[in-house]
């Protein structure tokens, strides 16, 4: 019901922007108002849809992805992307749903780092009696500002570019920030996007995407039966409060091995410490051959709906989070389809740098200097079998 709604809504303030001049369907992109925030401001929704029939709706609040239909073995749509049908739901109470996180992605160690023999305080935004974090950007990260964007369609790509300048003292980080996100929904069924910014003074930066997968479909079970597999021979062991102990572990014996296929729910509750900090799986893995460019990072494949997703990235590691907080921080989450998220009800894979890289001198730099360029792009490819 809250599904149609937002569609019938969609479809009736939609208004066509651009649409590929190729093929004999074509690749469109089309804008609508998702709606308001509490400070007046007004969020957009673009949706991208490919001469497959695949679609994603991104809105201008957080460069978030709101939906993404994915088809199954027998070419059956699906939603797989956990997330609201209205814009208040995502200020009050999101997960990160889907959006943008940053400055930095992932926690820095009680909130500080020392940059150029200077110290800077950030936000502690992830705290309780056993953890002491600055997470996702802060109190008022990227995924909590409206983005301006244009659309754009390359060949048979429909696509959305979002712009946000992060000011100089913004959240505690120092310099400038410029940022481009572009997001494309390809000819082969992919997402993929692509971040860019640039600096007017040394920062530390780490911008990731935080969609929360189903492939079942949102709303559908819980994801225990996923199978996953990373090409990760080892991952950066945490301590209780989930800040990188500095090692990098190889994965092999451990319930952090997903060398090969493995369901989710084989092991997430595994009588391991690393699980137990986590509550489950809440951990970075080191990609193997990170520095050779853009890389196979892993797949997810669901057996039941034969929906796959492989994800290829430019960067050096990536975020198994299994959803472990979904339920248990006491707030209560209807998503789209009418359907309270319950734990482990979808999980996320977020290419990234290192946790905690401004303090780990053996981590590879997250330093952007004036004069460089930040580029780097992720792909989630959709498919079954
Ligand atoms: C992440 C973190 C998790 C959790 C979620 C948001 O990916 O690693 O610990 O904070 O974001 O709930």
């Amino acid at each position: 019901m809250r599904n149609k709604s937002l569609l019938a809504g969609l479809l009736a303030t939609g208004v066509l922007c651009l649409s590929s001049a190729l093929g004999a369907t074509k690749a469109t992109v089309t804008v609508a108002t998702f709606g308001e925030t509490q400070d007046g401001e007004v969020v957009h929704v673009y949706t991208l849809k490919n001469r497959n029939g695949l679609s994603a709706d991104i809105m201008t609040y957080g460069a978030t992805v709101v939906r993404l239909m994915a088809p199954d073995r027998h070419g059956q749509l699906a939603d797989v992307l956990l997330g609201f049908d209205n814009l208040a739901d995502y200020e009050n109470k999101s997960p990160y749903f889907g959006c943008v996180v940053g400055r930095y992605g992932n926690r820095i160690a009680d909130g500080t780092f020392t940059l150029d023999g200077k110290t800077y305080t950030l936000a502690v935004n992830n705290a309780d009696e056993n953890v002491n974090a600055h997470l996702h950007g802060g109190n008022k990260g990227f995924d909590k500002v409206v983005w301006r964007a244009k659309p754009v369609i390359t060949g048979h790509d429909a696509g959305v570019t979002l712009w946000h300048t992060s000011p100089d003292g913004d959240e505690g980080y120092p310099g400038t920030l410029e940022m481009k996100v572009t997001y494309f929904l390809t000819d082969n069924n992919e997402l993929s996007i692509h971040y860019h910014a640039t600096t007017d003074q040394a920062t530390p930066i780490n911008l990731t995407n935080h969609m929360y997968f189903n492939l079942q479909g949102e709303g559908i079970g819980d994801i225990n039966g996923h199978f996953l597999t990373l090409n990760a021979d080892h991952y950066t062991p945490v301590d209780i409060g989930l800040i990188p102990t500095g090692e990098i572990a190889p994965v092999a014996g451990t319930p952090m091995d997903f060398t090969t296929p493995r369901a989710i729910g084989e092991r997430n509750n595994a009588d391991h410490d690393q699980i137990r900090f986590g509550g489950g799986y809440d951990h970075n893995w080191v990609l193997n051959q990170a520095d050779s460019g853009m890389t196979e990072a892993g797949e997810v494949y669901e057996p039941t709906t034969g929906r796959v997703m492989t994800i290829m990235t430019e960067e050096p590691g990536i975020q198994f989070y299994g959803g472990n907080f979904l339920e248990v921080d006491g707030v209560v989450r209807v998503g789209k389809s009418g359907v309270t998220y319950r734990h482990r009800t979808g999980f996320c894979l977020e290419t990234q740098h290192y946790p905690d890289s401004p303090n780990q001198p053996n981590f590879p730099s997250t330093i952007l200097r004036p004069g460089e360029t930040y580029d780097t792009t992720t792909v989630y490819r959709f498919w079954a079998r």
